[in-house]
């Protein structure tokens, strides 16, 4: 399939089926947010609950936060932000479009209008967006919508330290919506102004920053891989120092194979102590950690993987999605891992009938309380499965006249197609098997 054409078909697939919507689309839409139907806010759950698991639950060093979206304007002052968070903007003096000054084709002509030369000079565009809190709109009201979620973080380092008891190396894991006001929003959830970001701030002593940052970088590209992301789609990319953020002695994405070529999965750096320290100075609050056992004072280095959660959905589904012709047929599919699918598992009455239902609701009752399930009777049986197929239900279970008999049920798998009966009361335990295989 041409690359292009794969980004095209995932598209259209998440609006027909229910993953993604353009925002306030009966109003035209609004080009820069996107809204999660039924079975997207699903795959976007289990991402999240993918990356909360390998990052708080499986883990003894790293805890949870959710912070405040609002937060104090000094902490966008003393983070750097407020002067430094900005992309380099141009406008096309031809057709008035603006766009990011180092995002332009080498051409040098406009993406929009094909004018030549017809750039203004590039200036910053700081890409906070501003607000007001309460009902005076004047200077001393501004507040931001935060555009990452580590200061929630940092600020709450000495909270969550000393009511965890947590010594160095350790970690506080977060994740919820930050909002930036990107000139050029695009490529689907890829660039968005509202998304979700799922970031780890890691404590560790200032001379063991270095080792915490390759352990880190190692470990979040084998965690993509272990979710089902072929390797040879995914590449680690040290950041040039021109293009290091304001905070960071060294950063590397993990980039991913999009249909338009390399870019920035997540981002993994080395924060040094730039924010404690920074905060430190603009609070006036010690920030610093007593090591007792080695009696030092000092202000923790920092290592921070940082991931969108939509941008990394999008990864899973371009990863996922593949056609193959089937008995003369074509088939699409979402070889989703079964952590990630929306729905784990199908119940499909073989038809629409009085003396089955009964049983597809008694199956469908004893699944539902274990695995997200979806019931379907609309259609025959082969459509169904394409149906399942193809926003990657891992499993389909059929309900059959024979079912009437025997008390047992059809359990088809998603890849191979291949087919097993199993009988009712052995259900849960085999589903659960197979989901964990
Ligand atoms: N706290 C570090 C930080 O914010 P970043 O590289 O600017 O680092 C982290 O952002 C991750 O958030 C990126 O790797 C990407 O996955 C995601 N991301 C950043 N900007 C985004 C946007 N406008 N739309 C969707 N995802 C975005």
């Amino acid at each position: 399939m041409a690359k292009p054409d794969l980004m095209e078909r995932v598209v259209n697939l998440c609006k027909r089926r229910g993953f993604v919507f353009p925002s306030s689309e009966i109003y035209g839409g609004f080009r820069s947010t996107w809204d999660y139907g039924p079975f997207g806010v699903l795959l976007k759950r289990n991402v999240k609950e993918a990356w909360w698991r390998s990052m708080v639950q499986l883990r003894d060093d790293i805890v949870g936060l959710d912070a405040a979206i609002l937060m104090h304007p000094r902490v966008w002052e003393a983070s750097g932000h407020v002067q430094a968070f900005t992309d380099p903007l141009v406008d096309c003096r031809d057709c008035k479009e603006r766009f990011r000054a180092d995002h332009l084709p080498e051409s040098g002509a406009c993406p929009n209008c094909g004018a030549k030369g017809s750039f203004t000079e590039a200036r910053q565009f700081n890409l906070m967006f501003k607000t007001h809190v309460g009902p005076v709109e004047d200077e001393g009201a501004v507040a931001y919508l935060r555009p990452e979620s580590a200061q929630g973080i940092f600020v709450n380092f000495l909270n969550v330290q000393t009511t965890a008891r947590k010594k160095p190396p350790f970690g506080i894991a977060q994740i919820g919506k930050a909002f930036r006001n990107e000139i050029t929003p695009g490529n689907f959830i890829f660039r968005t102004r509202e998304f979700e970001v799922m970031e780890m701030e890691y404590f560790v002593s200032p001379e063991d920053g270095p080792r915490w940052y390759e352990y880190w970088c190692q470990e979040r590209l084998r965690w993509f891989v272990e979710l089902g992301i072929p390797e040879d789609r995914l590449r680690l990319r040290p950041h040039d120092p021109d293009e290091l953020s304001h905070y960071s002695t060294g950063t590397s994405d993990v980039e991913f194979a999009y249909p338009w070529g390399w870019g920035e999965l997540e981002g993994v750096a080395n924060r040094t102590d730039y924010d404690l320290r920074r905060h430190s100075e603009y609070s006036g609050q010690d920030l610093s950690y007593y090591d007792q056992e080695a009696d030092r004072r000092y202000v923790p280095h920092v290592i921070e993987p940082a991931l969108g959660a939509d941008r990394c959905m999008l990864a899973f589904l371009l990863a996922a999605y593949h056609e193959e012709e089937v008995r003369g047929e074509k088939r699409t599919l979402l070889r989703l891992d079964p952590r990630l699918a929306p729905i784990a598992v199908a119940v499909l009455p073989l038809s629409r009938n009085e003396r089955l239902n009964p049983v597809a609701h008694e199956v469908a009752d004893l699944l539902r309380p274990r695995f997200m399930i979806d019931v379907d009777d609309a259609g025959s049986i082969g459509r169904r499965y394409r149906r399942q197929d193809e926003v990657g239900t891992p499993l389909c279970v059929t309900v059959d006249f024979d079912t009437l008999d025997d008390r047992a049920v059809t359990v088809r798998d998603r890849d191979s197609m291949s087919q097993d009966r199993v009988p009712i009361d052995k259900l849960v335990q085999h589903l659960e098997e197979l989901l964990s295989a």
